[in-house]
């Protein structure tokens, strides 16, 4: 486990942002694994910045997308993959057929489970995950638990997650109740894993995660078992955690 400290979330969004580029240089066909929320943005607005200057290459990289509201249309603008090409797939030349979201329209959770489980197996796994933390340790939309979700499949979304997500809609009854989400033993099948965490709020979830038993209580936790796993944090967040 390697701890970049950050000063700040501009700071924070540039270190992780160098890490995706060193990847996509490195491997320009690279399969990156992206996620959504206010972590990764402006890691998200960093890449743009650096492709618009000349300096990256999305040409040939493939994406998988960490979850998806069960329910939203691709062009409702709470869905993630709404959130993706606004944010990142439109301002790059990724070739959107290369770019992969679960699909929130499909009514049959088995169905639209082992679709997306196949194009994460055919594309050959993950080489980078990027990666958010909910304030109650989620990581993509694994809520805390008895036990550790495997592969992709339909989640309840906690209350809790609910309440943080409701600020993105007009009223707490238009958040959806479920999501697709990859479960844990797709995102430890990454080969590399990077965690963007800001601000103090997430302080008490990033100690629990990085240095707090492994538990399903605290999904994140299992990052603990990963070999080669990157967090960039800003001090805030950071706060309670040793130096
Ligand atoms: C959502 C997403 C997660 C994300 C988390 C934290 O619930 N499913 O992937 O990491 O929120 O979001 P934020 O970065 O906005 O705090």
């Amino acid at each position: 486990m390697r701890i970049y400290r950050a000063t700040d979330y501009d700071d924070m969004s540039r270190k992780a942002a160098n890490i995706i580029s060193a990847q996509v240089i490195m491997k320009p066909n690279c399969v990156l694994g992206l996620a959504t929320g206010s972590s990764p943005l402006g890691t998200y607005k960093q890449l743009i910045d650096w492709y618009n200057k000349g300096d990256l290459d999305f040409s040939e990289v493939k994406s998988v997308n960490l979850d998806e509201y069960k329910g939203l249309s691709r062009d409702n603008d709470q869905s993630y993959y709404y959130f993706m090409y606004n944010n990142f797939f439109k301002h790059v030349n990724i070739n959107l057929e290369n770019t992969n979201v679960p699909n929130g329209t499909e009514p049959d959770s088995d169905k639209e489970c082992a679709r997306y489980n196949k194009i994460i197996e055919d594309l050959g796994g993950v080489d980078l995950q990027l990666l958010g933390l909910g304030f109650n340790g989620h990581i993509g939309f694994n809520e805390p638990d008895e036990a550790f979700e495997k592969m992709t499949h339909c989640v309840d979304l906690q209350p809790s997650t609910i309440e943080a997500n409701k600020r993105f809609f007009e009223k707490i009854e238009d958040v959806p109740k479920q999501a697709y989400t990859m479960g844990i033993k797709t995102i430890m099948q990454a080969r590399k894993i990077l965690l963007v965490v800001s601000g103090e709020g997430k302080a008490e979830t990033l100690y629990q995660a990085l240095y707090g038993p492994i538990t399903p209580h605290v999904p994140g936790s299992i990052l603990q078992l990963h070999p080669d796993v990157n967090i960039v944090a800003d001090e805030a967040a950071l706060s309670k955690c040793p130096r």
